[in-house]
Order: C-alpha cells, then sequence, then structure tokens
C-alpha cells in the first residue's frame, strides 16, 4: 500500500484540521513545553518546541515512523542490501566511519595518513624540490560541497603553512582565478570525482595539467597531482601514477563521499588526526541514530518535523540558519544533501507522488541573513519553517561577539513564534498612532521553527553535525517512500548539452532546435 494511503498517514491528514492554535497560546497554555519537546544528546540539544506540534503530532508523527518501517529500512542499509535498487548499489558510507573499518577502507585511511603526513613534513615536495604551500582540490557536486564545507567550517585546525583552494565550476573564472595567485612549483591538485567522468572536472583537470606542464614541464606531473575516484582505470589513463590514487567504492554516494578519500583535501587542511576526530563524530552520531528511540532521536525528530512540515502543513521551503560564520557553507552542501536525496517524483515502486516530497532547501548564516531575507520570513505570508543552528562555545572568541550573536538567534526564532498583534503595535506607537504604520509592524508569528544547540565547532562535532543531516534526509526519504540515493534528475541537462556542444563550437548545425535554443546560440556567437 501506498504510505499515503495508510491509516498513519490519513491519521496526520486528518490531524491538520482543525489546526492548532497559534504557537503563542500553546507557549501560553503548557509551561512545560520546552522540555515536553526538546531532546538531547552529547551536549546538543534539539529544541522543536517552536514547531507547531502538540503530543498527538508527535505520537501520530511515531506510528508514521512504524508504518514506514524506518528500522527496517536502517537494518536493510547496514547488512548490505541494494536499498539504491535504481543504480544496483548498497549504501555504505557509514562503514567509513565506524570505529573498525573493513579491511579495504582501513587500507586507503592509512594511504591518506601517510600522503598527508608527507606533504605536512616536507617529505612530499614539488618536482623542483619545492615544499607544499597549495592544495587544490578539483571536483564537483558531492567531490566538492562536502569538503568544502568541512574545510572552512574546520578553519580554526587548519595547518599553518598549507592553503587549500577549492575548484568546481566549468567557467574558467574559477580556476582561472586560482591560478592566477599560485606557482607551480608547490601547488598539489587533487582531482577528485567518483566516476572521473564529470565534464567540469575532467575540463578542470586538463587545463590545470596544462597550466603546470606548461611552467615545469611533463614530468612534473607525478609530484602534483594525485586522484580521488572509484574509476582508477581513468585515473591511469589521465596520466596520474597508480601510486597517487586514493580509491573509494560504488556503495559510496557522491554527496555522501567526504568521509571517504573524497576528504583527503579536507585532511590536508586540519591534519589527518582532526579528520580521524571527524569520523569519530559521525559514528557517535550513527551509534545515536541508529538505537536511541524515536522521541529522543536527533535525526529522527529532524526527519518527522520536515515532513510534517512539508507533506502535511504544505510549506515548499526550508530555512537553514546557522549562526556560525565558519558553517557557512552548510546550507550549501545540504542543499545537495537533501535536495539530490529527496527531490524525487516517483516513489519505490515507481508511483507518482500524490504530493512533492523534499522542500526547497535554502539558507545564509545569521545575522547576515537577518539584513536580506528575514523580513519575507517574519512579514512576506508564506509558511517558511526554519532551522537555527547555536554554537555555545564560539570557535573564535572575541570580546563583545558571541552573547550578541546568540541573543539574535534566540531572538529570531522567539519573533517568529510569538509575532505581534495589531494591539500590540498601536500600544508601542502610542496615542494617535498612524494606522498604515500600525498595519506595517504587525507580525503575524507562528512561524514554525527547531533550534540545534552546538556544544562548539570542532572536528567531531561537525562530523556529528552532517552525520545529523544526512541520517535526517534518510528518514525523510523513508515516510515519503522514495529511493534518496540515486540522482536521475541531474542526467537529462548533461545529454542535452553534449548534444549542443558541437553546434556551440560551430562543427555541426542542428535543425532539430527549438526556435529558443537555437536563436540563443545564434546569440552568443561573437
Ligand atoms: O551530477 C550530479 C553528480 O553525479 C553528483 O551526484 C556528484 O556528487 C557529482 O555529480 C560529481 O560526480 P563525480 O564525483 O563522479 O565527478
Amino acid at each position: 500500500m501506498a504510505l499515503n494511503s495508510t491509516p498513519a498517514w490519513r491519521a496526520l491528514v486528518a490531524h491538520t484540521a482543525p489546526p492548532l492554535p497559534h504557537l503563542r497560546e500553546l507557549f501560553g497554555a503548557d509551561p512545560q513545553r520546552f522540555d515536553r519537546f526538546s531532546a538531547s544528546f552529547d551536549g546538543w540539544l534539539l529544541d522543536y518546541s517552536k514547531q507547531r506540534v502538540n503530543s498527538e503530532t508527535m505520537s501520530l508523527l511515531a506510528a508514521l515512523w512504524q508504518a514506514a518501517d524506518v528500522h527496517g529500512w536502517i537494518s536493510r542499509m547496514n547488512s548490505g542490501a541494494a536499498i539504491n535498487p535504481t543504480e544496483a548499489r548498497a549504501v555504505g558510507h557509514t562503514w567509513l566511519r565506524a570505529p573498525l573499518p573493513r579491511p579495504e577502507v582501513s587500507a586507503v585511511l592509512a594511504q591518506m595518513r601517510n600522503f598527508c603526513v608527507a606533504v605536512h613534513s616536507g617529505e612530499w615536495r614539488g618536482a623542483t624540490g619545492e615544499r607544499i604551500t597549495d592544495v587544490v582540490n578539483i571536483g564537483i557536486g558531492g567531490s566538492d560541497l562536502g569538503p568544502r564545507m568541512v574545510t572552512q567550517a574546520l578553519n580554526a585546525y587548519a595547518i599553518a603553512d598549507i592553503d587549500v583552494h577549492y575548484v568546481a565550476n566549468l567557467d574558467a573564472s574559477d580556476l582561472g582565478q586560482k591560478l592566477q595567485r599560485l606557482r607551480p612549483e608547490s601547488t598539489l591538485f587533487v582531482v577528485c570525482s567518483k566516476t572521473f567522468t564529470t565534464q567540469e572536472t575532467m575540463q578542470n583537470a586538463d587545463s590545470a595539467r596544462a597550466w603546470l606542464v606548461g611552467a615545469l614541464g611533463e614530468f612534473a606531473v607525478a609530484k602534483h597531482f594525485v586522484a580521488v575516484s572509484t574509476n582508477l582505470e581513468a585515473v591511469a589513463k589521465f596520466g596520474i601514477d597508480p601510486n597517487n590514487a586514493f580509491a573509494f567504492w560504488d556503495w559510496v554516494g557522491g554527496r555522501y563521499s567526504l568521509w571517504s578519500a573524497v576528504g583527503l583535501s579536507t585532511a590536508l587542511a586540519i591534519g589527518y588526526v582532526h579528520f580521524e576526530k571527524l569520523l569519530a563524530g559521525a559514528a557517535a552520531m550513527d551509534e545515536h541514530f541508529f538505537s536511541a528511540p524515536v522521541g529522543q532521536n536527533l535525526p529522527a525528530l529532524l526527519g518527522l518535523l520536515q515532513v510534517w512540515n512539508t507533506s502535511f502543513l504544505g510549506a515548499p521551503t526550508q530555512a537553514i540558519l546557522p549562526y556560525s560564520q565558519s558553517l557557512e557553507l552548510l546550507p550549501r552542501h545540504l542543499q545537495q544533501l537533501e535536495m539530490e536525496s529527496n527531490g524525487k517524483r516517483v516513489d519505490r515502486e515507481g508511483n507518482e507522488l500524490q504530493t512533492p516530497a523534499c522542500p526547497v532547501i535554502w539558507g545564509e548564516p545569521g545575522t547576515n541573513g537577518q539584513h536580506a531575507f528575514y523580513q519575507l520570513i517574519h512579514q512576506g505570508g508564506r509558511l517558511i519553517p526554519c532551522d537555527f543552528i547555536a554554537i555555545k562555545q564560539p570557535d573564535y572568541d572575541l570580546p563583545g561577539h558571541h552573547a550578541k550573536l546568540l541573543s539574535n538567534c534566540f531572538a529570531q526564532s522567539e519573533a517568529l513564534m510569538r509575532g505581534k498583534t495589531l494591539a500590540e503595535a498601536q500600544a508601542e506607537l502610542g496615542a494617535g498612532a498612524d494606522p498604515v504604520l500600525a498595519a506595517n509592524k504587525v507580525f503575524p508569528g507562528n512561524q514554525p521553527s527547531t533550534t540545534l544547540l552546538m556544544p562548539a565547532i570542532t572536528p567531531y562535532t561537525v562530523g556529528q553535525l552532517v552525520a545529523l543531516y544526512e541520517h535526517k534526509v534518510f528518514v525523510a526519504g523513508c515516510l515519503w517512500d522514495i529511493n534518496s540515493f540515486d540522482q536521475w534528475g541531474v542526467e537529462y541537462g548533461k545529454q542535452l548539452a553534449a548534444r549542443l556542444l558541437p553546434v556551440i563550437e560551430g562543427k555541426t548545425e542542428n535543425a532539430q532546435l527549438d526556435s529558443s535554443t537555437a536563436g540563443l546560440i545564434k546569440a552568443s556567437r561573437v
């Protein structure tokens, strides 16, 4: 039976009418609301009391968890079953961070450790004998976003004397801007691609190789290029020494791959010891997810609440708002993690979904977002659930910043929850207030949010954070009954681009084009 025909799903639909009272009233009626609707784990707090839920909502969501057999799917994933059937693949990213990894994983981790030590100690040098001062990770999607985000998040742990850069875009300005400031003698390129066929990565790798060879000669490639891939044959064809290739496996999805050798650039940035702590943090979150009861299980709660807001309350988007500059790139990483995983139109049986699944994920760090788009969240008239992420212990502790940062974060979720009535706005303005101005100062409130309070930004907690969202996506995918591990939606555009390239290059005229595409190609000729 399709999940949305189950009694559990139908009970949740029935529960939406009539809607729950305004959040302000729910807080007024229950002084214990925070205690009732918050959970903690290993120094983390998840406060979901500002979500539009009551105890019945949470029981009904727990029943949906049962109906969706989330525990069964966890067991199938952990046993190595091909739970990604459209690619006939198992889903094993948690095996990469297991406390006792499989032999093939241990071997690559050892290779990564040795390589990091060699680069950091200066034992590994460029072809002319210079130390490596700059690492350029060339990759896109999962071979870029996760490692880039973690490297930025852990900047406080960065190894001195080595700068790590990330290049992803096919636009030459991405690589070109970086190369402008680099010296070939001291630059190491890490070409990172699961398939080693991705157009953007191959083009950037070719251009980087030409730049290096142009300056130092062909012999230099061996000391300035390493690769991370599941396709070691293609790596060898590209001309990278097989000794400088780091393997991973088809059971690691691109957007779940930062724990594999795809994390090599991160390990070069922060040191292998810190990379190991990242893995340990993720493993701790895995253990929590696999064992904690639903009501105390952080990823389970985040997944259930996302499905509640999206499928039952009708919210088409979700904002990710980290109050941490170090987590600046988290929304971008989660865009791929969530939308490439759950932005699907059919269920596991291939039946069309009745309503869209994954919401549009977007966001920016607070407080910057407050001066940009929060206006719309407060008064734009749309339902926008928000994840606020706050940090107890700042990673850069300049006097005067952190208390102000936290006060802004907590004030925003309070304002979104509480709102401001017309009577309150009039009272603030005083007697004889301009009614137009008063109307502009009304905030409807009742905007749902969750606040995640992290203990600190460390390799361990960042590992926990990323794993937390990975499992949240898994839960939501189970509740929507979709395969979260394929990504066929990215293929069609690639196919069409391959067809257009020879037309744009003037190698062929293609009469089959629609008038817009043909017109654009014509107009783009210089
Ligand atoms: O086009 C989407 C995608 O396949 C992602 O899933 C993946 O992370 C990215 O491309 C990069 O792929 P690769 O690592 O094979 O270069």
